[in-house]
């Protein structure tokens, strides 16, 4: 057996664990507050800040185009029940995903962030645009490519001190959808797999993947900076801390050489571990919640 520590939970899981070997996709009802979030968040700097806003302003409308995408071909796997279900759970945790997003929009709007002109404008182009112009095997294989993405986005998170510098509401966000991002990690890409196991098709998705997410994510972020920020300070970190040198940018790029391997199977080793010691962390936090609320 092997044991983890991470912010004061301790996880046994069995040994050897890496890939998670049995699938297990949960619905799970949060409820965040983010009554007392602050305007910078995020190692109070106003770029970080809107560097994961941004990220926030693509998810919910993206997080629909996914369930609608694998939506489509439920009936094209109709002889594995499995999948099926596990079709089913990936569109009720997705769902929830945008469901609790967007209850960060409210406090963003109060704090003076141009949600509406930005989601008017990703909206019109990505999905009333783009996504009407797309056959059904390019939307799926844009979902498994973007799905990928957000595992890799779960693994940096949990493996980081990323979390530990933000607004505790924010982070308790970020690592329960982590933590989904994970478990649900490999719907997408079975479906593609049945459906069409087209490796070229597998690399038009996560090319378009990046197509629809860079320079939305991108272009968000200056946006919202360039909203916010009233001095070149604005641009500086109050904290001392440089949130970008955590990011792990070469395990990035190894994550795109990995997805186009024709041997690729979503999951990494370790991923079991991240799951059992993030589940506990969020029983935890719902135990804890539930005693505040009795009290
Ligand atoms: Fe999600
Ligand atoms: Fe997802």
């Amino acid at each position: 057996m092997e044991t983890s520590q991470d912010a004061g939970v301790e996880t046994t899981v069995a040994a050897g664990a890496g890939v998670p070997q049995e699938r297990k996709i949960p619905l799970r009802t949060p409820n965040f507050n983010f009554d007392s979030l602050p305007d910078r968040w995020f190692a109070d700097n106003l770029v970080a800040t809107s560097i994961v806003n941004a990220l926030h302003l693509l998810f919910p409308d993206g997080e629909r185009f996914f369930i609608r995408s694998v939506n489509h071909y439920k009936g094209s796997v109709g002889d594995d029940a499995e999948l099926v279900k596990a079709i089913r759970d990936f569109a009720g945790q997705e769902g929830r995903h945008g469901y609790e997003h967007e209850r960060v929009f409210a406090k963003m709007r109060e704090q003076g962030y141009p949600v509406d002109a930005f989601l008017k404008v990703f909206k019109g182009f990505a999905f009333d645009f783009i996504e009407k112009r797309s056959p059904h095997a390019l939307r799926l294989a844009t979902t498994a490519g973007v799905e990928h993405f957000t595992a890799t986005l779960g693994r940096v998170a949990l493996d980081t001190d990323l979390l530990t510098n933000m607004d505790p509401a924010m982070a308790d966000l970020l690592r329960w959808h982590a933590l989904e991002e994970i478990e649900h990690q490999d719907v997408a890409f079975d479906v593609l797999q049945r459906v069409n196991p087209s490796l070229a098709l597998r690399g038009a998705g996560l090319a378009f993947a990046g197509l629809m997410v860079f320079p939305f994510w991108l272009g968000g972020s200056v946006y919202l900076i360039g909203t916010k920020a009233r001095s070149i300070d604005d641009l500086r970190s109050r904290t001392g801390k440089n949130p970008y040198k955590m990011i792990p940018w070469r395990k990035l790029g190894k994550a795109v050489v990995d997805y186009l391997k024709p041997g690729f199977t979503p999951g990494e080793a370790g991923d079991d571990i991240r799951i059992a010691k993030t589940r506990a962390w969020y029983m935890k936090r719902q135990e804890a919640a539930r005693t505040a609320k009795a009290a």
